[in-house]
Order: structure tokens, then C-alpha cells, then sequence
């Protein structure tokens, strides 16, 4: 390391004609800076990622990326769209009253779209905020109405459901908004139901931020009443970075022109409507997408269609259950106390000066996870527990943890 940063000060003095070095030696160092930072030698310093995302997604998934890249404004990328729909809708319980679309970026451009098509400067909207997303969400939304409820919570917990539909009930709010998985935290709300039927009951829209949940977690959207979810292509359902996943309830869809009405402007590439003129006119989107990136997300709706989606979803509880009973055993202390609210998807631990643990996890034995964000940023690690990642892994690597906090673990 300390050659490599030589080099590079000595390159740049001479590249400045600071110093003088030989023409000869110049080139051997430059040849050598350029091995060094290869993309293959500075990726290959990780062995294995277990954030809570971008996570690994599956060899085969991967290997899509391979594959001829075609052009989106073909017959052949139609047939693609139109198959991912099918797929995709499934996992997310989609019953033909709503529309799904694909945008090129990641979750929070999905997101910011919903809001930048609905939100006027009089929309008044209540936001449920459990942690660092859900702050993220009303800071989305604040740039469109300054008409904000946020309901916050202690982190590490969900909310009293008697206290959401409370807030819901007294029928004010033209929206509300929340995550679904908490991901900073670890806590997921599993009464989306009953909150959606009471939103739609006072005429509201509820919208999702799904990104760490759609994949891990049973979601039905036509029946739970829900009109908008995001979801990226990068957690749980184990593809590569780079899509944003929107789904629309007919109702949200059916409201947009009148929404439009009240709404300075809204940027074109964030128009959902013209998202939604695209596929069904077309079965394209309006602008160029990461074609291999479709193919790889794609190839894993599939591979999760082929494993069931109820197994899929059945996989990521009964991992999370064993991971957290390890780790408890192993002499863990989980974030969230309460069981039943845990989430599926990224497994939190309480672990004091826990950055300086990702570090030597990440540097000693090429291992990736997350500590904390925000204000809880040295106090916990997250460990991503999506897609097909082997639980056999996982475990480990909370031994290794374990180790370096100095606890001692038995095995
Ligand atoms: C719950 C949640 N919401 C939003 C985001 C932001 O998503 P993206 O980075 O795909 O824009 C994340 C990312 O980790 C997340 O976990």
C-alpha cells in the first residue's frame, strides 16, 4: 500500500515536471499503477458481501450480463418486459388493476417519481417514520408540499397499529407514507392490510417504499389496498443494481391527469404517465435502460418463479428465524427486541464501536457488511440476508464478529 501511494506522489510530481525521473522508470511505475487499479484487483479485495444491498445476486443471474446486448426499441426487448411484468406482479400481488413499471436508476427515483406525479404544494400527507428511510421519505416528499404529518417512532420498534389507524381515521391525509422494511433498523410493519383499507377508505393513496422488502416479504397489492410500491432490482430479489420497479393501483393511474392539474411541472424522465404510455402503446420505456441489467432481473423473477414464490418468501423467514436464534445463542443482542417485527431481509445486532469491526472485517478476512447509519452509525451491524444467500455464511461470519468484539463464541 504504502509502495502503491509512493508511486502515485512520485507520479504526480514528475507528471507535473516537479521532479525529474527517467523516462524509462516513469513507464515501469505507470504500468504498474495501472495493474493496481484494475477494476478486477481492487474488486477482489472482497471476498464476500453480506450488506443489506447491493447484495451478490446468483452465478446465473450474473451471467445474463454476458449476453448480447439488444436494443430496447425491439420486438424481442418487448417480449422481455412483458414476461418480467407477468413474473413480477406475482411477487408483488398485482390482480390486473394496476400497472408495473420499470425505470433505468434505483429505488429512490422510483419513489421521488410517485411523489413528483401526485404531490402538490397543498397535498397534505402523513409519513410513518421508523429510521433513516423514513426520514429519507419525508425529505422526498418535503420538496413537493410542506403539508407534513411525520409520525415518528423510537427506533427499533413498530408502531402500535391502534396509533397509525388513529392518525389515519380522523381522514386528512391525501397521502401516506412509509417503509415497509425498515433497513436502517430492521424492523418491518406487517399490517399493511389493515392500513391500506383505511386509507382507501377516507379516500387517501398509501405508498410504499418497498426497496427492502418486495422479495422477502408477503405482499398482496390489489388486496391490501395499496397504490403505489418501489422496489430496486438490487435486495431481495437478487439482481444487479440499476432498475427502479413502480407499481400503480388504476385508482392512483386514473388520478393523474386531475393530480396534474394542481402541479407546477414534472420532470420528463420522472412522467410516470409517459411510462405507462410507453408499455402499453409500445412495451418499451421511454428511455434507454441497462439492457443486461433487464436480462439479469429477468433471469432471477424467474429463478424465484421456479423456487415458488411462497417458498421464496417462506426461505427469507425461516433464515432470518435461524440466523437471529444463532446469533442470540452466540451471545448477540439483536436491535429489535420484539420477534415479530424483525426484519427478513437485513439482520441488525447491537455492537458497540461496531465501525471499526466492519473495517477489520472487511480488510482482514475480505468480508462486506454494514454498520449503522445516522445517528445509530457505530452502534449496530447489519448483515443482508436477501436473495439466495447461504445461511452457512452468514453464521460464520457473526462468529467472526463475535471474535473481534472480544465476546467469546464456542465454536
Ligand atoms: C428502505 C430503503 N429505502 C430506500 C433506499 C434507497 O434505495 P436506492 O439506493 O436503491 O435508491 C434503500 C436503500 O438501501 C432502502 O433500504
Amino acid at each position: 500500500m504504502l509502495y502503491i501511494k509512493y508511486s502515485v506522489l512520485i507520479y504526480l510530481l514528475s507528471y507535473n515536471k516537479l521532479i525529474l525521473v527517467p523516462a524509462k522508470i516513469r513507464h515501469i511505475q505507470n504500468k504498474y499503477l495501472v495493474h493496481c487499479m484494475r477494476v478486477e484487483n481492487i474488486v477482489s479485495r472482497i471476498d464476500l458481501n453480506l450488506t443489506p444491498g447491493p447484495i451478490e445476486p446468483p452465478v446465473d443471474v450474473k451471467r445474463t450480463l454476458l449476453l448480447k446486448t439488444i436494443s430496447h426499441r425491439s420486438p424481442e426487448f418487448t417480449e422481455l418486459y412483458h414476461n418480467i411484468d407477468k413474473l413480477y406482479n406475482k411477487i408483488v400481488g398485482l390482480e390486473h388493476d394496476g400497472e408495473t413499471i420499470i425505470m433505468p436508476g434505483s429505488g429512490t427515483l422510483g419513489i421521488d417519481s410517485v411523489f413528483a406525479n401526485i404531490v402538490s404544494k397543498d397535498t397534505k400527507a402523513l409519513v410513518i417514520d421508523t429510521g433513516f428511510f423514513g426520514q429519507r421519505l419525508a425529505d422526498l416528499l418535503s420538496r413537493y408540499t410542506r403539508n407534513i404529518d411525520v409520525a415518528k417512532y423510537p427506533l427499533g420498534t413498530v408502531p402500535d397499529k391502534n396509533d397509525i389507524l388513529a392518525r389515519i381515521e380522523n381522514g386528512e391525509y391525501d397521502i401516506v407514507a412509509l417503509v415497509h422494511n425498515e433497513t436502517s433498523t430492521g424492523t418491518t410493519i406487517r399490517y399493511l392490510e389493515e392500513i391500506g383499507r383505511r386509507v382507501r377508505h377516507h379516500g387517501g393513496y398509501l405508498v410504499i417504499d418497498g426497496v427492502s422488502s418486495v422479495g422477502a416479504e408477503e405482499i398482496y397489492f390489489s388486496k391490501w389496498e395499496i397504490d403505489a410500491i418501489v422496489t430496486g432490482s438490487q435486495k431481495a430479489l437478487a439482481a444487479p443494481a440499476g432498475l427502479s420497479i413502480v407499481t400503480l393501483s388504476n385508482r392512483i393511474i386514473d388520478a393523474f391527469e386531475e393530480f396534474r392539474s394542481k402541479i407546477d411541472r414534472i420532470p420528463y424522465y420522472m412522467d410516470l404517465l409517459e411510462y405507462i404510455r410507453c408499455k402499453r402503446e409500445y412495451g418499451w420505456v421511454p428511455t434507454t435502460p441497462p439492457v443486461n441489467v433487464v436480462y439479469a432481473f429477468y433471469k432471477s423473477l424467474e429463478k424465484i418463479n421456479n423456487y415458488g414464490i411462497q417458498e421464496y418468501f417462506e426461505l427469507h423467514k425461516k433464515r432470518a428465524e435461524e440466523i437471529y436464534r444463532y446469533a442470540v445463542e452466540k451471545g448477540l443482542e439483536p436491535f429489535v427486541n420484539n420477534p415479530k417485527w424483525r426484519s427478513r431481509s437485513v439482520a441488525v445486532f447491537k455492537v458497540e464501536k461496531s465501525t471499526r469491526i466492519v473495517d477489520i472485517l472487511r480488510k482482514t478476512y475480505g468480508i462486506q457488511v454494514s454498520a449503522g447509519l445516522g445517528e445509530l452509525n457505530n452502534k449496530l451491524i447489519r448483515i443482508g440476508i436477501m436473495g439466495f444467500i447461504e445461511t452457512t455464511k452468514v453464521l460464520k461470519t457473526i462468529n467472526l464478529i463475535i471474535n473481534i468484539a472480544g465476546k467469546k463464541s464456542s465454536s
